[in-house]
């Protein structure tokens, strides 16, 4: 049985989080691996004269859903149901909501998030739906609804409500983030801390394709004073953020933007009996010579790191090493899968040096380059061996770190 928490979050207004610890999924969108899980958070507001929900959980959930909300209100009193992003991990329970709410409840969200409810559930689901403008506000319950457009956080039918009178910003997938954190908001550091890593790792793997757009959407809050004013983020995934919602704001720009943290290099290949492994180890002795200690992961014939905690670490790495063997005429298939993820997901100007061996014709490093050249990376220069590095070799790579490191500290 799922862990479900159903707790009130403010009194005035009266305010739940109704929120699932989904420890069953293994990937997320059938791709991600996370065995740290994740939670689907809805919310509901009981105003004078309304009961607004936001947003609902998974499909897989929808009794537990019920369940829940029953708790709290009848289905039928629920007045008006926000969908800020049609996404059936927000979604998938809200076609049996709306069945027990006899349809009585105004829907309220993008164009966008109207054609894709009708698309996933059916045109009855959608029958009472206000699309909402841009900026459009609306009194509901004596509150003021501020709805806002963030068009690829994570879909275009994707939108943020802003109570304006009590600074309330329900995000859904902004702000959000994988694992199933102890608490339900931040104001624990610990958790706080183990929590963030999973937040990088969810923005790249999720909203990673479209991360120039974290960076517009992100400035466009800021323009219209949310960022300032904001009181409290309620997402749709992770934890709540009331002690210092800011703080939030600022990781997703930085993960959006790719800033790095000083010294901190990612080193990835795969070595299937040991000869690109020394080539890396060149490298690695290099880079402890110039006082970095890089994050590596490698791909053995004893262990394949997910794909999904690489694709986490590049946004604030300061520079690649990519390090691959020739496979039948190709790079070996599992570099093959992760450079081809991190060019779509985590697309960033960072410099790249790349090494690699092969036994009878490297073509391992050109594919690499073709690829880093078409990209934002930086190429810094390819360095192949033929089986072992030769002392020779050697001295390329060790050069070629060099240079890597020149361009940090340009
Ligand atoms: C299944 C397989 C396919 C290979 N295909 C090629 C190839 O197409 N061209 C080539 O030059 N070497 C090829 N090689 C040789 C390796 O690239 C070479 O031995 C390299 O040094 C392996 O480094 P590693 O042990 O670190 O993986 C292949 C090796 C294997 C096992
Ligand atoms: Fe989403
Ligand atoms: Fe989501």
């Amino acid at each position: 049985m799922p862990k479900v928490w159903i707790e009130r979050i403010l009194n005035e207004p009266e305010l739940y989080l109704l929120r699932v610890d989904d420890d069953q999924v293994k990937y997320f969108e059938a791709a991600w691996e996370i065995p740290e899980g994740i939670t689907y958070n809805a919310y509901l507001l009981k105003l004078g004269n309304a009961v607004v929900l936001f947003d609902a959980w998974k499909k897989d959930y929808t009794e537990e859903f019920i369940e829940a909300l029953s708790k709290l209100v009848d289905p039928k009193e629920i007045t008006h149901i926000i969908v800020h992003h049609t996404e059936p991990d927000h979604s998938g329970s809200l076609p049996k909501v709306l069945e027990l709410n006899g349809y009585r409840a105004q829907l309220i969200g993008t164009g966008f998030a109207k054609k894709l409810l009708e698309a996933f559930y059916g045109s009855k689901v959608a029958e009472n739906f206000h699309i909402i403008k841009d900026g459009e506000e609306m009194k509901i319950g004596g509150k003021t609804f501020r709805f806002i457009t963030v068009p690829w956080l994570h879909w275009p039918d994707t939108m943020i409500t802003y109570v304006v009178e009590d600074g309330l910003m329900f995000g859904c997938d902004v702000c959000g983030g994988y694992s199933i954190p102890e608490g339900i908001d931040d104001i624990n550091e610990e958790v706080v801390q183990k929590y963030l890593p999973y937040v990088a790792k969810y923005i790249v793997t999720v909203i990673g394709h479209y991360h120039k757009y974290i960076v517009q959407n992100m400035e466009k809050l800021k323009k219209l004073g949310i960022i300032e004013e904001t009181r409290m983020i309620l997402p749709g995934h992770g934890l709540i953020w009331r002690k210092n919602p800011k703080r939030i704001f600022e990781y997703y720009e930085a993960v959006g933007a790719g800033i790095p943290k000083k010294g901190k290099i990612l080193v990835i290949y795969d070595s299937m009996y040991g000869f690109v492994e020394g080539a890396i180890k060149i490298a690695l002795d290099e880079l402890k010579k110039h006082g970095y200690n890089p994050v590596v992961y490698k791909f053995t014939d004893r262990e394949a790191p997910p794909v999904s905690d690489i694709l986490g670490d590049i946004p604030d790495s300061e520079a690649l090493i990519i390090g691959a063997s020739t496979y039948e005429a190709n790079i070996h298939p599992r570099v093959r899968y992760v450079l081809y993820e991190i060019v779509d997901k985590a697309n960033y100007e960072k410099p790249v040096l790349v090494l690699g061996s092969y036994g009878w014709g490297g073509v391992a490093g050109k594919e690499i380059e073709t690829i880093i050249m078409k990209s934002k990376f930086d190429l810094v220069e390819t360095i192949e061996a033929r089986g072992r590095a030769t002392k020779e070799d050697e001295r390329r790579i060790r050069e070629g770190v060099k240079k890597l490191l020149e361009r940090l500290n340009k």
